[in-house]
């Protein structure tokens, strides 16, 4: 089967002339502006205040990040070698859940261990070298996602999603909305339900938005409306991204893909999950090692800069949860389609 052709409409980031040019996801969908990371700080912070989000995204970034740790192009390699490990550790820690972040930063100090660069800008050349290929990596992965998801989804399926694991995510096509744009970009008809994703909106501001660009059919629901939808029996299936995936096949993503997947096996509906190589931690036996990002109590309390919560109330907000492998249906990777361990 030939790759179906899918055009995104915008870019979520960017290398150009030295500096790494993110969309601003914070921005979405009022304002479609970029943010310029010129230093390595700079990329450090987007991906703490969410500029870039997204597993597979912010493992680029990371990686374009680490480029630009070398700001000085005549400084000595012992110093720069020495600055390169001091914001692999800042960066890897900017977001702990999604392991392509680690993965990315890992690589970057391998390559830069590898390499025989005799000076600081050699080794820059080489570090943007290995970065401009986990960017093409990411990009090949999610078109393989794609392919390889494509026939899960036949016409006039209705499909729920949680969060943004579409084009926003990562560097190219997406990983949950991947099979869809494939699948749209080929004729075949399906609609989209987007569960608005509480507490930061990724469903109600990036999913719609980019759905809607591409001309897929979608709504928005709340959060809570996915139950009543599936007990009238108007979701045919359920797809998702990850953040991470232990060995045992046990799933990370972002807070609420649980109450789906367990949703999902009472009223009969296939749930998968979408992931490139770089989101599996096969070190990790299963998923209760995984670190949960607790977020801001004002993401919960306030809708934008609008207080809703009494002053003072007690507020808990992990931003991820885990949804053990025994709900999930597949995992569809860049690799093939693993079956999960659930039955039927
Ligand atoms: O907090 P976010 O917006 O970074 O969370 C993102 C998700 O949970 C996505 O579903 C996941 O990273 C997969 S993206 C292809």
């Amino acid at each position: 089967m030939s790759n179906p052709e899918v055009q995104m409409t915008f870019q979520t980031l960017a290398w150009r002339d030295g500096a790494l040019e993110l969309l601003d996801q914070r921005a979405l969908p009022t304002r479609v502006t970029t943010v310029t990371c010129a230093g390595v700080m700079d990329v450090f912070e987007a991906i703490r205040n969410l500029t870039v989000r997204g597993a597979p995204a912010i493992g680029v970034a990371a990686a374009y990040g680490m480029v630009l740790s070398i700001s000085d192009a005549a400084a000595s390699l012992e110093r720069v070698r020495a600055q390169l490990d001091e914001d692999a550790r800042r960066l890897k820690a900017a977001r702990p859940t999604a392991v392509n972040l680690m993965w990315a930063v890992d690589r970057m100090m391998r390559a830069a261990a590898a390499s025989d660069a005799y000076d600081a800008a050699g080794l820059r050349d080489h570090l943007e070298r290995e970065a401009i290929a986990i960017h093409r990596e990411d990009q090949a992965m999610c078109r393989k996602i794609g392919e390889i998801g494509l026939p899960l989804f036949i016409d006039g399926m209705n499909i729920l999603t949680h969060c943004n694991a579409g084009a926003l995510a990562t560097s190219g096509i997406g990983t949950a909305l991947a099979p869809i744009y494939c699948a749209h970009a080929r004729g075949v008809r399906l609609h989209v339900f987007a569960d608005e994703t509480r507490p930061v909106w990724q469903g109600a501001r990036l999913t719609m938005w980019e759905l809607m660009q591409q001309g897929v059919p979608c709504t928005l629901i709340t959060d809570n409306t996915a139950a009543s939808l599936f007990a009238k029996q108007r979701i045919d299936a359920v797809i998702v991204g990850a953040d991470r995936i232990a060995a045992n096949g046990d799933v990370v993503n972002k807070i609420g893909t649980y109450n789906l997947a367990v949703l999902a096996v009472h009223h009969g509906v296939p749930f998968y999950v979408a992931a490139p190589t770089s989101t599996f931690d096969p070190a990790l036996p299963n998923g209760r090692h995984i670190p949960i990002e607790e977020r801001s109590s004002t993401e919960v309390s306030n809708v934008g800069p609008v207080r809703l919560a009494p002053p003072g109330a007690k507020i808990y907000s992990p931003a991820f949860d885990l949804t053990p492998s025994d709900l999930v249906t597949a995992i569809i990777s860049d690799q093939g389609i693993t079956p999960g361990g659930r039955d039927g």
